[in-house]
């Protein structure tokens, strides 16, 4: 096995299937379909379903059957960078190297846009062909917990609200697990899932740990890149965190 080219191809395949499961026309939404395009094959590392596929796949489970419950925690994600770029939230222009999707679209466009990814995401998992509906059922349990008011919103509420003022260790702790380590975490339980291990499972309770310490790693990597890297590699905005007054590894 040669690790960075299957990386590759399950990457190509993922795009494929991203760019699939995107709707191409409507009468009625026009300009909010090329705004979802545009923020969702425009960029990105592909990290949250690369790490669904390939649990799937080392617990035997073939990754295939993780490719569409993959892909939703993916729109999830991409839903939740436009809104993390619009001018009430971090207020940045550039993402993936380009306009950030309200400079491109408008505002209201941006939002509108984010709502359906975020609603297409769920769709995605009900029409995953393989999976029995029970995991199913699981799968959109684990991805609303992990997207809502106890997972990437809350936190997102919580860095949104805590701009200018100092948190503690544990608290930073907890907004970053909240807001970017959730849907990490997800990840690695909805590919669990997809290859039929019970959440009661050592495997899923392994794994499960293994995730909320890389989604919370993942967030610190992040702020130090902030500081640390330039605006052209990340292809947004860097030293952005100082300037908003956010809390950050980093800054604390
Ligand atoms: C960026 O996430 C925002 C955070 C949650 C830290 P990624 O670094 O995974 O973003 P893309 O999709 O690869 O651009
Ligand atoms: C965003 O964290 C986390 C999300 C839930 C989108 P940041 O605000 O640090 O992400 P970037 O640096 O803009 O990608
Ligand atoms: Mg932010
Ligand atoms: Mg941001
Ligand atoms: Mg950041």
């Amino acid at each position: 096995m040669n690790l960075d080219s299957d990386l590759k191809l399950l990457r190509r395949s993922i795009d494929a299937k991203l760019a699939s499961i995107l709707p191409k026309d409507s009468p009625i939404a026009e300009p909010m379909l090329e705004a979802m395009r545009y923020a969702v094959l425009g960029g990105g590392k592909r990290i949250r379903p690369l790490l669904t596929c390939t649990v799937c796949s080392a617990l035997e489970g073939g990754f295939e059957n993780a490719l569409l419950p993959g892909c939703a925690i993916e729109l999830i994600h991409a839903y939740s960078l436009i809104h993390d770029d619009l001018p009430a939230m971090d207020d940045d222009d550039l993402r993936h190297g380009r306009p950030s999707t309200h400079k491109q679209f408008g505002e209201a466009i941006a939002i509108l846009a984010g709502d359906s990814l975020h609603s297409l995401a769920f769709q995605s998992i009900v029409r995953a062909p393989d999976i029995s509906q029970d995991t199913k059922i699981k799968a959109i349990a684990a991805l609303a917990e992990a997207a809502g008011w106890r997972g990437m919103s809350g936190g997102q509420c919580l860095d949104i609200n805590s701009e200018g003022k100092r948190l503690s260790v544990d608290q930073l702790r907890s907004l970053h697990a909240a807001k970017t380590g959730a849907l990490i975490r997800t990840s690695f339980q909805i590919g669990a899932l997809c290859a039929g291990e019970r959440e009661s499972s050592r495997n899923f309770q392994v794994l499960d740990k293994v995730g909320s310490d890389i989604g919370l790693a993942f967030q610190i990597v992040d702020d130090i890149l902030d500081v640390t890297s330039d605006s052209e590699t990340l292809g947004k905005p860097s030293q952005s965190d100082e300037t908003a007054e956010k809390n950050t590894f980093p800054q604390l």
